[in-house]
């Protein structure tokens, strides 16, 4: 069966992105299927509001709870993990993305102004899991771009959304280290040259120094991962050098 979307938004335009490209399509081939509802459908009064004040004072405005237990009803299949993007929330990875890819579907709620009522997620977790998550440490003004951040990063991991398993095997971050540069023709452009290991057709060569970029990179732009590694995912000499 396709792998269900569905994103709960006061902008629905703005996920009009999500039916393009690469994710457009996986819906024509039938790997993916998506539904962008309009909170506003789930209001009871005529001027459709669906914000407060917050209790207790301060800045900005809270998303009311009550469209949101309407459109969650309406709209989640019981089970279904229901995804909120906040900066207040656990970082978004790799792993996650490659989990959640496993799971029928998902299910979106996207707050604006201060968020949302934090009952609704409370309730939520009551018909399934619950993953309040942040796509990195900056605020946005909504959660929509981190949901197109977010299916994009799961629905490549579905299987046959992208063409080339390897691809997706050998990413960055799939081994939790960055992946090295990467060249194509020409093998000398505007005076650069591409490593000459990469033309030399060694494989065991190139593989060795692929490596070795890798972790070069990984420790001068995320040293954080490196110390984050498994006792056994570095060699002695790696681990030395
Ligand atoms: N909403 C606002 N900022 C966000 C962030 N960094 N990640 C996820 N959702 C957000």
């Amino acid at each position: 069966d396709a792998f269900r979307i569905d994103v709960v938004t006061i902008f629905p335009e703005y996920l009009a992105p999500l039916r393009q490209s690469l994710l457009g399509k996986a819906i024509e081939r039938g790997l993916l299927s998506v539904g962008v509802h309009d909170l506003r459908e789930w209001t009871d009064d005529v001027h459709r509001t669906v914000d407060d004040a917050p209790y207790g004072g301060g800045p900005g405005m809270v998303l009311k709870p009550e469209p949101w237990g309407r459109a969650l009803e309406a709209v989640r299949p019981p089970g279904t993990r229901l995804v909120v993007p906040t900066p207040a929330g656990r970082p978004f990875t790799q792993r996650m993305a490659a989990e959640w890819a496993t799971e029928p579907g998902l299910v979106f709620a996207c707050g604006r102004y201060e968020g949302i009522d934090q009952r609704v997620a409370d309730w939520a977790a009551g018909a399934g899991p619950v993953s309040e998550v942040s796509i990195g440490d900056y605020v946005l003004a909504g959660g929509e771009s981190a949901v197109l951040v977010m299916t994009e990063a799961v629905t490549r991991l579905i299987p046959g959304v992208v063409g080339n398993r390897e691809s997706v095997e050998f990413d960055s971050h799939a081994d939790g280290l960055l992946e090295g540069p990467s060249y194509t023709r020409p093998a000398t452009w505007r005076g650069h040259e591409v490593p000459a290991v990469l033309l030399s057709g060694d494989h065991a060569g190139i593989a060795r120094w692929r490596r070795a970029e890798s972790l070069r990179r990984t420790a001068a732009r995320r040293p954080d991962l490196l110390s984050a590694l498994p006792g056994d995912a570095l060699t002695d000499a790696e681990r030395a050098a």
